[in-house]
């Protein structure tokens, strides 16, 4: 993504990935986009197929106690609401548009190292996908390879402060090919756990299940695991998510983590390289959207005029937005799950916030304007 918006602004990059093209184009991730996101994309040229595919949904729904209960955004955020499409849907078209720009993008390249980055010249090692060792010099470098990758890990551990939560839990995640009974997201609170509900497309299915972090998927056979989502999506009005063929099945960490400042001489740190958010409210994707537009704007400042004002205050600007949507994955997470199986004042004390949350309609604002995305600043 800032690889395009920096070409439209006319600046020149290189993209280095890990991964071959069709491993990034078939790997299965979260699906929702915020509002800012979908405008980004389809005012940089990028809707066709987002318009095509994407699935506009105007509301989700919070299952507690037996009920079901709508989150309404039409109401709530006028002109703000949220669109289901894959992420790996977005690489897609991001890839194509890069090539059909003759942009420059390396894949499977191995043994990346960062040079000089806090130097007038830094530059970076690699081996290409032959095996041949390349050396790139540039401006600046953009660390978006995630929280694994070497962008961080090039930053002296003492200029770091890390800030970091764990989750006793992790999820369950499946695809399957049914028929959809539900629209719209559907968040379910149930004393066994939490349950997610979505669909990706008319006959395909995504769903998520509570379970421990060390959870063995062989003992969750397809039986066990619909049986599982039924219980905990069931309320009162019969509502329960359509069972059929599970296509894929894997378990998804959970843990909130900020690594600040985001940058470090030429190194501008964005997306997972910076901070993990926990998947409840599918933040992670957006708020590196969020991220290197920041980016991309400081650096047409800076090569538009020579000012490094924007670029000066990256870190500051991006990390107002990520503590927020910290706060709030984490609210998400710690309303919606069980802790260690709970005891009964955190229990009853979750169902009052869901109350809360679903009656009042200062508060459905507030969440509703959260998961659709607050707004993208400047
Ligand atoms: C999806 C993932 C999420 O984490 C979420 O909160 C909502 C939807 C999804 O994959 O569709």
């Amino acid at each position: 993504m800032l690889s395009h918006l920096l070409h439209l602004s006319g600046i020149e990059s290189v993209v280095l990935e890990a991964r071959s093209r069709q491993y990034l184009e078939d790997r299965f991730r979260a699906g929702v986009l915020e509002q800012s996101s979908v405008d980004l994309l389809m005012s940089t040229g990028l809707g066709a197929r987002l318009q095509q595919l994407g699935l506009v949904r105007h509301g989700i729904h919070f299952n507690f106690a037996g009920a079901r209960h709508r989150i309404d955004f039409d109401d709530l955020t006028p002109g703000r609401c949220i669109t289901v499409y894959g992420q790996q849907e977005v690489v897609k078209d991001l890839i194509q548009a890069r090539v059909n720009a003759g942009g420059d993008i390396r894949f499977e390249v191995s043994d990346v190292s960062l040079h000089g980055i806090d130097t007038a010249a830094p530059a970076i090692h690699f081996c290409d996908s032959s095996g041949n060792v390349k050396t790139l010099t540039c401006d600046f470098i953009a660390g978006c390879d995630g929280t694994h990758g070497v962008s961080r890990a090039s930053i002296p551990a003492t200029v770091l402060q890390i800030f970091e939560r764990a989750f006793p839990f992790a999820w369950l995640a499946i695809l399957s090919e049914t028929p959809s009974t539900s629209e719209e997201p559907v968040y379910s609170y149930h004393e066994r756990g939490f349950a997610l509900y979505n669909m990706r497309t008319p006959r395909i299915t995504r769903l998520y299940l509570q379970c421990k972090p060390d959870e063995d998927l062989a003992e969750w056979s397809d039986d066990r695991i619909w049986e599982e989502l039924c219980i905990r999506h069931g309320t009162r009005d019969g509502w329960i998510p359509a069972t059929g063929p599970i296509l894929q099945k894997g378990i998804t960490g959970m843990r909130s983590f900020v690594a600040e400042p985001m940058q470090y001489g030429k190194l501008f740190l964005a997306g997972d390289a910076a901070h993990i958010v926990p998947p409840t409210g599918a933040k992670g994707m957006n708020l590196a959207i969020a991220d290197v537009r920041v980016l991309a704007r400081a650096l047409e400042q800076y090569y538009a005029s020579g000012r490094t004002d924007w670029l000066d205050r990256y870190s500051a600007t991006c990390l107002r937005r990520v503590w927020k949507v910290q706060r709030f994955a984490w609210w998400m997470t710690s309303t919606l799950h069980r802790f260690n199986g709970g005891n009964g004042f955190d229990h009853r004390r979750q169902l009052a916030e869901l109350d809360y949350v679903t009656g009042s309609r200062a508060a459905s604002m507030s969440l509703a304007e959260n998961y659709v995305g607050l707004p993208l600043e400047g």
